[in-house]
């Protein structure tokens, strides 16, 4: 069904999700593309990324990275010679970095050193494997400071969560590097004698990881230690808007000694290098987080292919405040939850659904902290929140607040762009909370993946569980309640990946499974052990050995 525009003259597609939802059997027409996508195509990026620097001084000024692919062990231009580059978002004329931006052929030597190296590393006991996440882990945390200051001026999240998203990668380093001495399967009794057996995990091959720019960081380890560690060989491709950041990722691990050929980083656009690879021949498994969207698109290639994909995509995150809950605390948990990371992640909450004896309370301590919130570069102290990552996604959160305003729902914050001092040269959206908001409407739907939130009127606890319920996604939710019994509902009946109790949406840690149902995620989870990224990243293989010398048929011979 094509998607009809709406008929606000937004040009954003409607996501007919509110009616479809509830019968529970129709797909969803495609949903706004709102998650960070692993960029395809530089047509999103911002003016000034596709024409080039507006003053050559400027640049001088500035210390710019000029980043490479990093193929078979050596950082190297991409055949094309062009590039492209990577700004500030909190400051558009400071550029970070000066890209090499790839193509086919590039991508075709990178699975090349992938395949090349496979076989040596699959063989290296995993003990050993772990040694080099070990460093790698190492060198990242010695690195910490100027990696989170990094991810603050490429990406724009707050210095605190520039560090904060940089010890999610050093955290899943060593827990992964751990899983070197486990990597465990079953040994199990035969029912012959003179038999045994055992499963064992085994690497699923050459891995071609997507990934986002709102963990620029974080995701790549979610991602390439839990890879590496299972024996697989790796192409990453990570966001064109966070390029810098990958590079010096890839740096961590080739400090740290891996060998030539195991992991391979290749830039470029997501429409051309990041599709290319999922459907290289010479790769095995895909992992991608990123817009629904684009996820679903390589979902349909993997599939017509046969080939494994894990896909972390979009959500539209809620929070349940009942009347008992202790408000003051729901509201800390509202405003981490929905402005942390100017509400630019996949965990963000956007929604939230009050018990109506408190609405009116809710709203007006919520409406009093988001005021409070001070908006500026995340390298200076005592900013609470930063820009938007780019152009696009700045003009797409506009017009998501227009699409509220002609819905009907109640701005009473917020809602036009923050331009302040030196806010003018970077995109940053003002906090905006709509009340009144009814369950169907668009901006209670559709990720808008900024910092626009809306609040919903629950009569009781079953309502707000059916609210929450009620949309295309399945990521995470919240419940803020002191009722064991109102808790334990929920965490039964929140159709979502993961159930946050008297806490916030966001911040999950690295050692339990990560993702979504619905449209927030395919397939097997990241992070976490067993049952989590260690299934999503090898295979079982189960051996049988007869050592009685003689025919034994199961299930016949006693
Ligand atoms: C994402 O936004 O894609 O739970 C990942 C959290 C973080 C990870 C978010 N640990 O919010």
């Amino acid at each position: 069904m094509p998607s009809p525009v709406g008929d606000d003259n937004t040009g954003i597609p409607k996501n007919p999700v509110g009616r479809t939802f509830l019968s529970g059997r129709r797909i969803f027409a495609e949903a706004g593309k709102s998650r960070p996508s692993a960029e395809f195509g530089l047509q999103n990026a911002p003016a000034c990324r596709r024409q080039g620097l507006r003053s050559e001084k400027r640049e001088e000024n500035l210390k710019m990275e000029r980043i490479k692919n990093y193929i078979n062990g050596k950082w190297v231009d991409s055949k094309s010679g062009e590039t492209f580059r990577s700004i500030n978002p909190a400051n558009k004329d400071e550029v970070i970095g000066i890209i090499s931006k790839s193509g086919r052929e590039d991508v075709d030597q990178a699975v090349r050193a992938a395949r090349g190296a496979y076989d040596q590393w699959r063989l290296t006991p995993a003990p050993r494997r772990a040694e080099f996440l070990f460093r790698a882990a190492e060198i990242l945390l010695r690195n910490k400071e100027s990696l989170g200051r990094l991810e603050t001026l490429e990406m724009g999240k707050i210095l605190p969560e520039g560090l904060g998203d940089v010890q999610e990668a050093i955290d899943m380093g060593y827990y992964m590097a751990g899983e070197g001495r486990r990597l465990s399967g079953e040994t199990v009794p035969s029912e012959l004698p003179n038999k045994d057996m055992k499963s064992v995990r085994v690497p699923i091959g050459v891995f071609g990881l997507i990934t986002p720019w709102n963990f620029p960081i974080a995701i790549p380890g979610w991602k390439v230690f839990p890879a590496l560690i299972c024996g697989n060989t790796v192409v990453f491709k990570p966001s064109s808007d966070t390029t810098v950041c990958a590079a010096k990722f890839v740096e961590a691990l080739a400090e740290a000694g891996l060998p030539k050929g195991v992991l391979n980083l290749v830039h470029g656009p997501g429409g051309e290098v990041g599709e290319y690879l999922v459907s290289h021949p010479g790769v095995d498994a895909v992992s991608f987080t990123g817009s629904f969207d684009t996820g679903k698109r390589l979902e349909t290639i993997c599939g017509s292919i046969h080939r494994i994909i894990v896909t972390e995509m979009g959500g539209k995150n809620a929070i349940i405040v009942m009347d008992d809950a202790n408000l003051d605390l729901a509201v800390e948990g509202a405003i981490w939850g929905g402005f942390g990371t100017t509400g630019q992640r996949c965990t963000a909450a956007s929604r939230f659904v009050v018990h109506k004896k408190v609405y009116q309370k809710f709203n007006d301590l919520f409406k009093t902290a988001a005021s409070r919130l001070r908006l500026g570069d995340g390298l200076q102290k005592g900013t609470d929140m930063g820009p938007v990552i780019n152009e696009s996604q700045f003009n797409k959160i506009l017009k998501y607040i227009e699409i509220g305003k002609k819905e009907g729902a109640k701005l009473i914050l917020g809602g036009k762009p923050y331009r302040k001092g030196n806010c003018s040269k970077g995109y940053y959206i003002e906090p905006t909370i709509f009340i009144e908001v009814s369950p169907e409407m668009r901006i209670a739907q559709e990720e808008i993946f900024g910092p626009v939130v809306s609040v919903i009127k629950a009569e009781g606890l079953e309502d707000a569980i059916r609210i929450v319920n009620h949309t295309p996604y399945g990521l995470s939710s919240a419940i803020y309640t002191q009722n064991v019994n109102s808790s334990a509902i929920a965490e039964r009946d929140l159709e979502t990946g993961i159930v946050y109790i008297n806490a916030s949406t966001i911040g999950a840690e690295i050692q339990l499974p990560f993702g979504g149902i619905k449209h927030s995620g395919y397939g097997r989870k990241e992070a976490g052990g067993q049952g989590g990224a260690l299934d999503t990243y090898s295979r079982w293989k189960v051996i049988y050995r007869d050592f009685s010398g003689r025919l034994q048929k199961a299930q016949i011979d006693k």
